[in-house]
């Protein structure tokens, strides 16, 4: 990975933090993203102790902002000539409908929306960078979309069972990898996404999924789960790997390509999620 720029959002943190440390190991030039400056450069420092390489750089975003999504596109594209590998990382559970700075319903709007609109920001630089690679982190939650994504609502205003928004916005950024890929055919960027396994990381425990459910998963589920190194490890793989440095459109399972559910392999609803997505983008003015 020498000489090849990576960004990770999310990269403060759990699987993110940890394949920051693995591509910077590689010698990558890392960007982790950050919504908290402080967590952030602490996040820095430890990457740069672990790998012993300092070309390791923390940028401010939050995807529930459109316009922090912008600013931090156009910062980057000012900071750096080339973009080898964008890692669509951050995400998260909220037990509670909330909604971002633009009104949309914040998982969607940060799994899935907010990351639509940065690869979008960034597609020029991937391109122009080519081979380059986005690389998807999802989840085998999404299974539990079993009907699909409700198109007439995706933001959940009828309904919010909150493992199912969940569970919908992971099937989304399934959608998201493979109509990517479809659409970026011939152009020597690759779009693939992946389950990282049952993550020992940070995930739900900031008091996003309240006490109850978050201490259910600090101490009654934890034992069940691997570590974050290893939860890494499958983006590592799809960011780096020679061995898959053509592949594109694919679902990753710990480092193995596998088969989604039947619902995530519907393309007809991935081409719809993308045109209602550049649809919601497009309804608040840049
Ligand atoms: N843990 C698992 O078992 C598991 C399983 C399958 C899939 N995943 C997926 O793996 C990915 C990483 O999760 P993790 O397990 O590493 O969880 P984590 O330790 O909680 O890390 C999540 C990261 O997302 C960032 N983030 C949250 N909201 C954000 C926002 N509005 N804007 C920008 N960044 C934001 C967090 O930054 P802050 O520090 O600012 O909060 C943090 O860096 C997620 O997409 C998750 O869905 C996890």
């Amino acid at each position: 990975m020498q000489g090849k720029t990576v960004v990770i959002t999310g990269g403060n943190a759990g699987i993110g933090k940890e394949a920051a440390v693995g591509l910077a190991k590689l010698g990558a030039r890392v960007i982790i993203t950050s919504r908290n400056e402080q967590r952030g450069q602490t996040a820095r420092q430890e990457i740069v102790d672990r790998s012993g390489n300092t070309d390791i750089v923390v940028m401010t975003l939050d995807l529930a902002s459109f316009r922090s999504i912008r600013f931090f596109a156009s910062e980057l594209q000012d900071r750096v000539d080339r973009l080898d590998v964008l890692v669509n990382n951050a995400g998260l559970i909220l037990r509670r409908r909330t909604v971002t700075e633009e009104g949309f319903e914040a998982t969607f709007g940060i799994n899935h929306l907010g990351h639509f609109l940065l690869t979008d920001l960034l597609l020029d630089r991937l391109q122009a960078s080519a081979p380059a690679r986005v690389v998807v982190v999802a989840s085998d939650a999404h299974q539990s979309a079993k009907r699909g994504l409700d198109f007439d609502d995706l933001q959940s205003t009828r309904h919010y069972r909150f493992t199912k928004v969940y569970g919908k916005s992971k099937l989304a950024n399934i959608y998201f990898a493979r109509e990517l890929a479809r659409r970026l055919e011939g152009t020597g960027v690759t779009s693939n996404s992946l389950h990282p396994g049952f993550v020992r990381s940070e995930f739900g425990r900031g008091g996003d999924l309240g006490t109850l459910y978050g201490f259910g998963i600090k101490y009654l589920a934890a034992p069940f789960a691997i570590s974050p190194e290893k939860g890494a490890l499958a983006t590592i793989y799809l960011a780096s790997s020679p061995e898959v440095e053509d592949a594109t459109g694919g679902y990753y399972v710990k480092s193995r390509r596998s088969l989604p559910s039947k619902v995530a392999q519907d393309d007809d609803a991935a081409r719809r999620l993308w045109e209602m997505s550049e649809q919601l983008v497009a309804s608040v003015p840049a």
